[in-house]
């Protein structure tokens, strides 16, 4: 049987391969190494596409996270509520502001239940990190009606969701990293827009916040002023990085349209097995992107070991809880940071019911433009192949 690969970098490069190395050749030959036209122009693209003001190039999501909390006011002491079923970044990022996290249980979509957000409140509450997971936009309708009424900031941890929308009650289509103070994307290889590396980007409406991403992002320095107004990192994007985004930004559009056809074929080849659950959420306020295609499957390992048999790359994201891991657990390690209260439909409890649920059954399937047809048809067949076979 064909081998489906879970990521193909190489085909994209081949695709577009003379773009990317004329790209390479121009900015090399340029020595156009820092702060260059190439970011400044990827900036530019990057916020006319979320429908920002700004748009400030850096390293990862990561630090796009964590320079979102703190230029957006989030402070020692703080608390501020997100979600365990996360990538661990959504959650250290706050700790590395000063504040501690509280983790709020998720809905059937994967993403932060807002019925459990004013559970959570407390006197230290000054922020709400949203995650919007595989490409689907949390419910910011609800989240930014509370953060209005209850003063609180709203980080957008849309590391997996550009291009990802919600339409408003009032009509308004807004994009996923618009609704907060700040919006902060992953670029990270195998994104759904990933540079060839680690990259990432912040946008934000808010002229305070985005001058100083500017400045944290490069140690502090105002590079006209030549001074230095904060103890900021080194978390810059590099110009090399911003110019070879700028060849994948054209073919973006295009290649968000390939996921979601991926998407239905996916749902209607998978739509007949009762063992099997897929993303497609009866909503139509929600237009998604899948950055990853993740179904939720009866007997899930075992089911990942047949796949992976067949030539079929998978992968399980995440097989526990964050909050069961090392670094909370461990007393030696926790200590540090401390540990995040968990919140769910029973308010403040030691187990999140669902996340604990999803963490069991869920696996992603291979997801990305250049897939065909015939390897989603090859995906589906292997799928409905395993569920036909006596349990072992
Ligand atoms: C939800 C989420 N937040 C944050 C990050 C961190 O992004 P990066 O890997 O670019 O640092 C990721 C990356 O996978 C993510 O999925």
């Amino acid at each position: 049987m064909q081998k489906v690969r879970f990521v193909n970098p190489q085909k994209q490069y081949q695709d577009h391969k003379e773009e990317f190395i004329a790209a390479f050749d121009d900015v090399l030959s340029r020595g156009a190494i820092v702060m260059q036209k190439d970011l400044t122009e990827l900036e530019k693209n990057f916020a006319d596409f979320v429908g920002t003001k700004y748009a400030i190039g850096v390293n990862s999501g990561t630090s796009a996270v964590y320079l979102g909390l703190r230029a957006a006011g989030v402070k020692s002491g703080d608390e501020v509520l997100t979600v365990a079923h996360t990538f661990i970044a959504s959650i250290s990022c706050v700790y590395l502001a000063g504040a501690t996290p509280v983790l709020l249980d998720v809905g059937q979509d994967f993403n932060m239940d807002v019925k459990l957000i004013e559970k959570a409140l407390t006197p230290k509450t000054s922020a709400i990190e949203p995650v919007h997971l595989n490409g689907r936009l949390c419910d910011m309708e609800v989240i930014m009606d509370i953060a209005k009424r209850k003063g609180l900031l709203v980080v957008e941890d849309a590391a997996q969701a550009l291009g990802a929308s919600l339409k408003g009650s009032d009509g308004t289509v807004k994009k996923a990293g618009s609704f907060g103070n700040a919006g902060c994307f992953s670029l990270y290889w195998a994104k759904a827009l990933g540079g060839w590396g680690n990259n990432g980007m912040l946008v934000t409406n808010d002229d305070a916040v985005a001058a100083k991403v500017r400045l944290m992002r490069y140690n502090g320095e105002d590079r006209e002023r030549r001074h230095f107004y904060y103890h900021g990192h080194n978390l810059l994007m590099d110009n090399l990085h911003a110019a070879l985004l700028n060849v994948k930004m054209k073919y973006f559009p295009s290649w968000l349209a390939r996921r979601k056809e991926l998407a239905e074929l996916y749902r209607v080849g998978l739509a007949d097995i009762p063992q099997v659950r897929t993303p497609h959420f009866a909503d139509d306020r929600f237009s998604d992107i899948y950055t990853n295609y993740v179904i939720r499957a009866e007997r899930r390992d075992e089911l990942k070991k047949y796949l992976d048999e067949q030539g079929i790359e998978t992968l399980v994201s995440w097989p526990v809880p964050t909050y069961t891991e090392p670094v909370f657990t461990d007393p030696k390690i926790n200590s540090e940071y401390g540990i995040p209260r968990l919140i769910s439909s029973e308010g403040e409890c030691n187990t999140l019911a669902h996340t604990e649920k999803i963490c069991k059954e869920v696996i992603s399937l291979p997801m990305y433009p250049e897939l065909t047809h015939e390897d989603v048809h090859t995906v589906v067949r292997a799928i409905q192949a395993f569920y036909l076979r006596p349990a072992t």
